[in-house]
């Protein structure tokens, strides 16, 4: 039986405030997860208040300026800070975004800063994620050929073949849209996950991919990708504008049509 409750360590208790200078005017509250596995005490939540007038404009802005002026063992995941390297998921006011393209003034009031749901804390907002790693490589995300290679030239795409893949090479494999997905939070021992199937139906539609077969046999499973019940959540979360459940549809439409013949 499912168990909702928290158990007893992961209940989160009351944190530290740190309150703006004296005298500080454009100031913004921030609420953000803390938790070290070293101290053997529960997470916590602190309150930090800061001047914005001194601080960039997007969430993971406020996030530097915390650990470089308040409290340098804040730990958390970033590195391009321009959305393309995925690292900066985290949940921000109860939806799961990319905290260097989420603009501080985007959210009217305190702003709730947590890890992404339903992984393991390694620590503060760092998630684990060696297990989602896992299931991406998984699926081979590589090109797979039988033929060899050109001599003398790359393996060349039409321009409309090209196109096929729009929509799902921007994916940044940041796992907004897995961990927002009600199906993987209870089955992601098994089920793939929005992030990885679409990451498996961008390499089903490359025109200069010779493993579509293998690929469908491997995805043609009750638990890896039927447990989609398209309740789009990891649609409507992606930061990068992506559509992992239309992916998974048509994946599963390819099932459908090979069946069919
Ligand atoms: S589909 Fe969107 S939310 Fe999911 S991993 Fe890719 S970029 Fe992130
Ligand atoms: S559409 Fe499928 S993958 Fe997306 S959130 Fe729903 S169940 Fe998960
Ligand atoms: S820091 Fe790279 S996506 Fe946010």
């Amino acid at each position: 039986m499912a168990e909702f409750t928290l158990p007893k360590n992961s209940v989160l208790t009351e944190g530290k405030t740190f309150k703006a200078p004296a005298g500080t005017t454009n100031i913004r509250r921030f609420e953000v997860y803390r938790w070290d596995p070293d101290s053997g005490e529960n997470p916590r939540v602190d309150n930090y208040e800061l001047d914005m007038d001194s601080c960039g404009p997007m969430v993971l802005d406020a996030i530097l300026k915390i650990k470089n002026e308040i409290d340098s063992t804040l730990t958390f995941r970033r590195s391009c800070r321009e959305g393309v390297c995925g690292s900066c998921a985290m949940t921000v006011n109860g939806k799961n975004t990319l905290a260097c393209t989420k603009a501080i003034d985007y959210y009217p009031d305190t702003i709730k800063i947590f890890p992404l749901p339903h992984m393991s804390v390694i620590k503060d907002l760092v998630p684990d994620m060696t297990h989602f790693y896992a299931q991406y490589a998984s699926i081979k995300p590589w090109i797979e050929t039988q033929t060899p290679a050109p001599a003398d030239t790359e393996r060349l795409q039409s321009k409309d073949d090209r196109e096929k893949l729009d929509g799902l090479y921007e994916c940044v494999m940041c796992a907004c849209c897995s961990t927002s997905c009600p199906s993987y939070w209870w089955n992601s021992e098994r089920y793939l996950g929005p992030a990885v199937l679409l990451q498996a139906y961008r390499w089903l539609v490359d025109s200069r991919d010779e493993n579509t077969g293998a690929r469908l046999d491997e995805l043609e499973d009750p638990f890896k990708l039927y447990r989609c019940h398209t309740i789009m959540n990891c649609t409507d979360t992606c930061p990068k504008g992506l559509n992992p459940a239309k992916a998974i549809a048509e994946t599963k439409k390819l099932l459908v049509q090979r069946k069919l013949g």
